[in-house]
């Protein structure tokens, strides 16, 4: 992207202008910041279309229910769903995870079964299934990676076997970056465990590359609103029409029911079949705005925009002595870079850095196995969007030096 084209994105964005423009936000792969046009949209909807939807006749329930359903139908256009009915609006992706593993692992594996993940992933693809594991004696399995942080496909053939009845992977590392070839994965199993069960954690990879379902065929996908561009409390789990209708659903009450007696219910099919209670009809059209001005941008831009920075950071990054870098190093990756430097707790770099006016991550970035594997317990994390700039990274790369300094630390 041109520099003036970013500068004029960056006004759509009021916390990056305050101080002079002089804050660097390097948090997104915990959550975006927010724009302008989204906040307009959730402002709109609750002074002028705020009803609660599928639940009345008058003009507000009706206009509240026909915004959230243009809001599903828009979202399954994007993922070129084959309709509407297999967008089902969940709080994020731990949520739409936790449906699967109650309305589907729960119920449907048993003992000598096998969950296939890998150690990539975050604790919300990862602690769900070893619940799964516990509850109904199917076995979990890690694909491992290489000290390139990749997935061979040797570890991939060697573990998936007859008896996994479900794979879920990350699609991108909220840590490392990396992003496993889905596609060819996905083929193999096609072609030689029909049975397998596909769910995709597009959490960190949404926001950055888009996605068709269709070519992609998963079963299954899910990805959080609020890290691309949308607030919090939204996200969607995708699913084939015909899978999510013979799931059990995974919260009753209001406006899930077909019929209710005093000593029965039925319940209608997917996606009301799974949003028990008042929707959160404000997150579903303001992901729908999120994602019209993130289309309006391009995600070709998106993504251009992304690599540079990531690529500037990471070459630069990697011959800085004091420092260790883990984010793979192939170029197709998402835009996160986590390091420690060699002599100093996490926290203290993050702190010390934030004293700069740059926000990084530091933590285990809910992924403490992956940490483990890396021989480490934390690290800090930079993660970059469209909205940040060169000069941005330049500040950070020069902070890195100042940590050094303050910390004492010997090149
Ligand atoms: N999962 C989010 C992250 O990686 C919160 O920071």
């Amino acid at each position: 992207m041109e520099k003036n084209e970013i500068l004029e994105i960056r006004k759509d964005f009021p916390y990056l202008s305050i101080n002079g423009g002089s804050i660097v936000y390097f948090d997104n792969a915990a959550t975006t910041q927010k724009p302008r046009q989204v906040i307009e949209r959730l402002e709109k909807y609750y002074f002028y279309e705020n009803g609660n939807p599928h639940r009345g006749a008058h003009y507000l329930a009706m206009k509240a229910t026909e915004v959230y359903e243009e809001a599903r139908a828009y979202i399954g256009k994007f993922l070129n769903a084959r309709s509407s009915n297999e967008i089902v609006f969940v709080r994020n992706a731990t949520e739409g995870l936790n449906l699967l593993t109650y309305s589907y692992g729960n119920e449907e594996l048993h003992e000598g079964d096998e969950i296939l993940i890998s150690i990539l992933e975050h604790h919300s693809n990862e602690v769900t299934w070893q619940e799964v594991a516990k509850k109904t004696g199917a076995k979990l399995v890690y694909l491992k990676v290489d000290e390139n942080m990749q997935i061979s496909s040797e570890e991939f053939k060697n573990k998936i076997n007859e008896n996994t009845k479900i794979f879920s992977i990350t699609a991108a590392s909220n840590v490392v970056g990396t992003m496993p070839d889905i596609e060819g994965m996905i083929s193999y199993i096609r072609k030689n465990y029909p049975n397998t069960k596909i769910i995709l954690d597009c959490a960190q990879y949404i926001p950055h590359r888009k996605i068709d379902v269709q070519k992609t065929d998963c079963d299954f996908l899910v990805f959080s609103g609020h890290k691309l561009c949308s607030p919090m409390g939204i996200g969607v789990l995708y699913g084939k029409e015909e899978l999510l209708n013979k799931l059990k659903p995974f919260q009753y009450g209001g406006d899930m029911i077909e019929y209710v007696y005093e000593d029965y219910a039925s319940y209608l099919k997917s996606p009301q079949r799974f949003e028990a209670g008042t929707q959160n009809v404000g997150g579903a059209v303001s992901l729908q705005g999120a994602i019209e001005y993130m289309e309006n941008i391009g995600f070709d831009k998106i993504l251009e925009q992304e690599t540079i920075l990531t690529d500037y950071a990471y070459e630069k990054m990697i011959k800085i002595p004091y420092i260790d870098v883990y984010t793979t190093n192939n170029k197709r990756r998402s835009p996160v870079i986590s390091f420690n430097f060699k002599n100093a707790h996490p926290h203290d770099v993050a702190s010390i850095i934030d004293t700069r006016g740059i926000a990084i991550r530091s933590g285990h970035h809910c992924a403490q196995p992956l940490h483990r594997s890396l021989g480490i317990n934390f690290s800090c994390r930079a993660s970059f969007a469209f909205y940040n700039t060169i000069e941005e990274v330049d500040k950070f790369i020069e902070s890195l030096s100042y940590v050094k300094e303050v910390m004492g630390i010997e090149s």
